[in-house]
């Protein structure tokens, strides 16, 4: 029986089937481990199941020791582990791919409509009692049918976001490393270049991995470079975009609004951020639907389970 530990507490069915067969603790707190906390946790197991808010790196991976065989990350994105010092050490690091791309995609398309059409300002009109029916001119957005839709980035996610723009007629242009021509059969789209993504935008939403070459992929000028009138969605990983430079944009209007699931410095946001009317707010929730987030605990144990007796995980990102 290995030593399994849990960073957080997950949706209980995978990891009633982990405990079937070997020894589970879980992190008691709801809350993420203090850095003292996972350092002492990780401490002679054989595998340990962690999440985004834990960064892994060469000293955790040392402090769980020679035993450890395998992080599973609650997650898709890795962005929180120093993978080479994994690979270094030959620990498998695993992520959950796949079964996160529709919940994702639709959270991008539920932040575009709301800024779009201003939901949480209506919202809070409302409930100030402050309507007095009504108004022609009251809370105009903007038209999101026939509009142009930016995608940066088209993995899994971001195709799963950009097929679902036929529903409101629109044109498709992408940006990414390289061009997908059976995407643009598929849902024609259209490949451009990063300056033309920028400037023919109504909609740009951010679809791409966090590395060293996207950091502030969206920074002031890029913000400069985009319509008056558009509106940026980020639901990748926050800073793909200068968070500091976007709030200065949004203040002065240089572009009409904002659609954030992730942000620079979870938890904290950029200072000015909560303030304004024409960003929409949510706390990195674009996976948390009951279904995804059960899907994503099964990977990750079944990961762990496939180490553990000695066979390949199914979603290994080591090289
Ligand atoms: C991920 O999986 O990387 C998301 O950010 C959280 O589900």
């Amino acid at each position: 029986m290995a030593n399994v530990y849990v960073t957080r507490m997950l949706p209980q069915e995978p990891l009633d089937v982990l405990g079937r067969s070997h020894d589970v603790s879980i992190n008691p707190h709801d809350r993420a481990l203090t850095r003292e906390e996972l350092l002492r946790e990780v401490r002679g197991r054989d595998a340990v199941i962690t999440l985004l808010t834990d960064t892994i790196d060469a000293q955790v991976l040392d402090a769980a020791g020679p035993r450890c065989r395998i992080f599973a990350n609650y997650a898709v994105g890795y962005n929180n582990f120093d993978l080479d010092a994994a690979t270094a050490r030959g620990v498998i690091l695993t992520n959950t791919p796949g079964v996160l791309d529709e919940a994702t995609a639709t959270h991008a398309w539920a932040l575009l409509l709301a800024a779009a059409r201003r939901i949480p300002e209506t919202d809070g009109f409302l409930r100030s009692g402050r309507w007095d029916g009504w108004g022609p001119l009251q809370f105009l957005g903007l038209d999101v049918d026939h509009a142009t839709l930016g995608v940066a980035g088209l993995g899994r996610i971001g195709s799963r976001f950009a097929a679902k723009a036929a529903a409101f007629d629109m044109r498709v242009i992408y940006h990414d490393v390289n061009p997908s021509p059976e995407f643009e059969r598929n849902c024609g789209a259209t490949f451009v270049d990063k300056a033309t993504l920028l400037r023919e935008s109504d909609f740009l939403s951010l679809h791409l991995p966090l590395l060293p070459g996207t950091r502030h992929f969206i920074g002031r000028e890029e913000l400069a470079a985009m319509k008056p009138t558009a509106v940026l969605i980020n639901t990748g990983r926050g800073p793909l975009v200068d968070e500091a430079a976007l709030v200065a944009a949004l203040r002065a209007g240089v572009i009409r609004g904002a659609g954030l699931d992730v942000f620079e410095e979870e938890p904290r946001l950029a200072p000015g951020l909560a303030a304004l009317d024409n960003v929409v707010l949510a706390p990195h929730t674009a996976s948390a639907t009951f279904r995804t987030r059960l899907a994503m605990g099964r990977i990750a144990v079944e990961n762990v389970l496939s180490v553990l007796a000695g066979q390949p995980p199914s979603t290994c990102v080591n090289p």
